[in-house]
């Protein structure tokens, strides 16, 4: 058999493979995403941004536990406009690589939203992913933008009459229903899902000195403690949106994670915390992995274990 096929396409953007670098991982630069590129991800997303600079909580605003991360940064960002300009001049040296830039948003109000959309349509990114799932960020009556569909709806509304970029809407797993969520999202316009963000909040203490290990006290839980979470809410999307392209986020690490969240129904797999543990060269591990196995089971296209979840349970309940 040739050489597996594992492009992709999103809205229209091809990807050279599916691995996508999850937003907040790395900060944007030129050097950092020429690093990403040469280590293989089909695509980067931005740290979110949002329409005025952030500080952010103070030190220190992420640990590792032993089963995954607790972070709580507080969104700190540049703003829209130092995040634009950042986008035009990373832009070229990610194309060369064939790289898709994703820029992520987040506001305080339905109406910023589109503000912060429309700016950051000036830098051109391909496409735009709106972070309406950081468990740490209200909005004006004290709820979450994902915590109902009716909200998600006009936010994803309000983006959609702001920019002609297409958008990924970023749901959560700490709703109880992401699936009414998402398809709430889709009948607004949106044109992709990317799930999960972080699950929480959690927090994690230090015994000794019996203070919480990070400033916020409370933080989003990411990483392998995550990772089933995250394939069940990709399950639950892909069957309540099935034409709707998905990328898979939540304790990515290996290429069997990721293979596991296409056979949810992910067309692409994003990858944050396994970047602390593994570094860079996850992406290609990732990929490469991908490759052997659909070699092995005669897979030419990723459509060809998409969305594949057999209903009946294995002979064996361990995983190998
Ligand atoms: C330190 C840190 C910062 C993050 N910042 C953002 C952010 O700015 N915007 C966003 O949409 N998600 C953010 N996330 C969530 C990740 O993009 C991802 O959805 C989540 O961590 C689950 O994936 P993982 O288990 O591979 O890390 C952040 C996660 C971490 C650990």
């Amino acid at each position: 058999m040739s050489e597996p096929d594992l492009s992709v396409e999103l809205c229209g953007i091809p990807l050279r493979n599916p691995t996508v670098l999850a937003s907040g991982i790395l900060g944007l630069s030129e050097d950092l995403l020429i690093r990403v590129g040469e280590s293989g991800a089909g695509a980067v997303v931005t740290k979110s941004c949002g329409l005025k600079p952030r500080a952010g909580y103070p030190n220190p605003v992420i640990a590792d536990w032993g089963a995954g991360l607790i972070n709580a940064v507080g969104l700190s960002n540049p703003g829209v406009e130092a995040t634009a300009q950042e986008i035009q001049t990373a832009k070229h040296a990610l194309k060369r690589k064939n790289i898709a830039v994703i820029a992520s948003i987040f506001a305080e109000s339905v109406w910023d939203f589109g503000t912060v959309a429309e700016k950051i349509s000036s830098a051109q990114p391909d496409l735009i992913e709106v972070n309406i799932s950081c468990p740490n960020v209200e909005h004006e009556f004290g709820q979450f933008f994902c915590a109902t569909p009716y909200v998600a709806a006009q936010v994803t509304r309000r983006v959609k009459q702001s920019t002609k970029i297409p958008i990924i809407v970023k749901l959560s797993p700490n709703e109880a229903n992401i699936a009414e969520i998402a398809k709430a999202v889709v009948q607004a316009g949106a044109d992709a899902i990317s799930a999960i963000n972080t699950l929480g909040p959690g927090m994690v203490l230090d015994i000794e000195s019996r203070a919480p290990i990070i400033s916020n006290r409370i933080g989003g839980i990411s990483g392998a403690a995550i990772h089933p979470i995250a394939v069940r809410c990709v399950y639950d999307i892909a069957r309540a949106t099935p034409r709707v392209p998905l990328i898979g986020i939540g304790g990515n690490a290996t290429a069997r994670d990721a293979i596991e969240m296409i056979i949810a129904g992910a067309h692409a797999v994003g990858v944050g915390s396994a970047i602390l543990s593994r570094g860079l060269d996850v992406f290609d591990e990732i990929t490469r992995g991908i490759a052997e196995y659909m070699t092995r089971h005669n897979y030419a296209r990723l459509a060809d274990f998409r969305a594949r979840v057999l209903e009946t349970a294995p002979v064996s309940g361990v995983r190998p």
